[in-house]
């Protein structure tokens, strides 16, 4: 397979949305809204461009992955920042057979280049803690409210920067989304018929566990 990995331009920006849909789709929710973040991401003063990559396979975008800015604060709102990828995909037919792995692999070296201390994610612990994710809890980040939220998992970067604190986590407006409009977005794309499956019911269970019990 001739995988080239190379940054996001603005002449992508439809194709990727388009693929994001596809990849998405009936994953979460009957349809998908992830299409719609990546829209809204662009504009977005959290959006980090030069982190946003592509995969193309024989001159066809087949992935991306796409960051934003986030921070954790301590008690005393002394901040680290970090950053955060997601969405993250593949289309179906190209997935399993590393490209995921590789547009992982490729941004870690640069946020790791660029000296960032953490990244943290919401996601599927199955999909990332082969690339060295862990749980927040185990580093004492909580959610802003102050609890640990199942998905949400830190790569840490610079060794033990969150040792010996309590940090809450904080990830862009970007992922808040209004309902109605990613149905108004969704039509300007070609009719997609929206579905159950149970892969639904596994993310509507992971988006409302969470861990306890730090130590
Ligand atoms: C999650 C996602 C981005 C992963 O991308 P991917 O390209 O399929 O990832 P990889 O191929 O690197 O790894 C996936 C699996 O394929 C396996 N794999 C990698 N290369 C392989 C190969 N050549 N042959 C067989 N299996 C292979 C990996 O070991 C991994 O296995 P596991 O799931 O049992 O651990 C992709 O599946 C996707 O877009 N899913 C839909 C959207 C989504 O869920 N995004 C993430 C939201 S949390």
């Amino acid at each position: 397979m001739n995988l080239i990995i190379r940054n996001e331009i603005k002449s992508d920006y439809k194709i990727v949305e388009e693929m994001t849909r596809e990849a998405f789709w009936n994953l979460h929710m009957p349809g998908c809204d992830e299409h719609y973040v990546v829209h809204l991401m662009r504009d977005h003063p959290d959006f980090v461009p030069e982190m946003a990559y592509v995969a193309e396979v024989d001159n066809k975008i087949v992935g991306n992955i796409m960051y934003t800015k986030s921070f954790v604060l301590d008690e005393n709102n002394n901040r680290i920042d970090t950053l955060t990828f997601g969405p993250i995909c593949v289309l179906p037919e190209y997935q399993r057979q590393g490209i995921g792995t590789s547009l992982i692999n490729h941004t870690k070296k640069i946020a790791i280049q660029n000296k960032t201390k953490a990244i943290i994610i919401l996601g599927h612990p199955h999909n990332y803690c082969k690339h060295g994710f862990k749980n927040c809890i185990d580093y004492g980040i909580s959610d802003s409210d102050g609890r640990y939220p199942y998905g949400q998992l830190v790569l840490e970067l610079e060794k033990s920067v969150f040792e010996g604190k309590a940090w809450k986590f904080h990830f862009s407006s970007v992922y808040e989304l209004d309902e109605n409009r990613v149905s108004e977005f969704d039509k300007q794309f070609c009719r997609k018929e929206k579905e159950y499956k149970y892969s639904q019911e596994e993310y509507r269970i992971a988006v409302r566990a969470y861990l306890e019990n730090p130590q």
